[in-house]
Order: structure tokens, then sequence, then C-alpha cells
């Protein structure tokens, strides 16, 4: 699919762009890069791609569907130097956990999309959710948490952020770097919900 935008300048993603201002002021910023955004909202998407549009911005391939299925079925690994995830949906229910983009059981799709060294960048108002992501990401041992930050150098990157630094609400904002090879391992916590191998030999399962 990477090949619907030809080029040799290195790839960011961002999944989850909403109305996009992140994306499309960074393509704009840095034409010799190549972004590639991923929104599940067809009127998201369609605004986002209209003002991409407009503004003559050559570098971005945007894909509208889901992001878990794009990661598995879809889009390569290691091939992103930088992921960013601002303001994930938090899916607060216990029962639609697995629908998390950031979930024990998917951290490493996520992840897998980076070279190693590649960073990713996360943030999210949620009170539960912001930690969580955080604390999952320092159990895991293929990616080293570098800082949290109180803002970002460049300002609120997002919608989602502007808006919920006017309200006063406190954001968990993070830099993690990629650091193990492929293959990924799964993280601890999610492992026995991904795979469990029968061994007929003994009748165990592992
Ligand atoms: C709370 S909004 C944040 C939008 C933007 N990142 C921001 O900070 O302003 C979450 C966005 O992620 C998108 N989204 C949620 N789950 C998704 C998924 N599984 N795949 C792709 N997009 C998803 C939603 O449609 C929505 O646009």
């Amino acid at each position: 699919v990477l090949d619907l935008l030809p080029g040799a300048g290195p790839w960011e993603v961002e999944l989850g762009f909403g109305k996009g201002r992140y994306l499309l002021r960074r393509a704009a910023a840095e034409p010799s890069c190549r972004f590639l955004g991923v929104e599940r909202a067809a009127r998201y998407f369609r605004l986002t791609v209209e003002r991409a549009r407009r503004r003559g911005i050559g570098n971005l391939l945007a894909l509208r569907g889901d992001a878990l299925f794009l990661l598995t079925a879809v889009l390569p690994r290691c091939f992103a130097r930088a992921v960013h995830v601002y303001f994930p949906d938090p899916w607060p229910k216990t029962r639609h956990h697995r629908r998390r983009l950031f979930h024990p059981e998917t951290l490493d799709l996520v992840v897998g999309l980076l070279e190693p060294g590649g960073l990713l960048h996360f943030a999210s108002d949620h009170p539960e959710y912001g930690p969580l992501v955080a604390e999952l990401l320092r159990g895991y041992p293929a990616v080293e948490v570098k800082e949290l930050l109180d803002g970002w150098e460049d300002g609120p990157r997002t919608n989602y952020e502007a808006k919920y630094l006017r309200a006063g609400r406190p954001i968990v904002r993070l830099v993690a770097t990629r650091t193990a090879p492929d293959p990924l391992p799964l993280h601890s916590q999610g492992r026995d919900g991904v795979l469990t191998a029968y061994d007929s030999a003994d009748g165990s399962l592992r």
C-alpha cells in the first residue's frame, strides 16, 4: 500500500488523525518526508483530504479504515521513523477494551510500524487510559519511554489537544523509542489472549 505514494523520504504515521490539524501542518512543513494518516470516520477523512488538495500537499497518503484492521492485515512493519497517536478513543467499558489501540494484545502492532530507533508520540486526556498507556509502555521491553512532557515544543498539536488545554484538563503526553528489532514480542499481559498452543505430545497448553 505504501507504493501508492512513491518516493524516497522517510515515513511518519498518524493513527486517528481527526480533522487533520497536525498531519496537514507537518506534511506541509516537511515536503521531503512522507506522511501516512489513518482515520475511520468518513467525515473527518473527507475534510482532511479536501484540505490537503486545496493546500497542494503531495506527500500525504490518507487511508480511511479501522486502524486495527490496517495494522493487522495491510500495513507493512518497521517502515516509519515516527508514529503519532493523539487522544485515541479510550473505550472506557471493560467489554470494549479490546477495541483500544493501546491494549496488551495490540501494542506490538502499533509499535511494529516503527523502525528500530523510531519514536512513538502519544497524548491523552483520559484520566484512566492516559496513565494506563504510560504504564503499559513502561512494562513492554520493546520500547523505552523517553519522557513525559508538560507540552510539545510546537504547542498543542491537534484539535482535541487545543480544546482540552483551554478546558484546563490534565494531559498525559509521552515519547517512547522502539528499541527491539523484529519480530516484536507480545506484551506479557496480552500473550495469553492472542495465542495459546495445545501440544498434543503431552496434552499441555502454552
Ligand atoms: C478523540 S478523536 C482525536 C482526533 C485527533 N487525533 C485529535 O487529537 O484531535 C479520535 C479519532 O480517532 C479516530 N479513531 C478511533 N478509533 C479508530 C480506529 N480504530 N481506526 C481509525 N481511526 C480511529 C476517530 O474517528 C477520531 O477521529
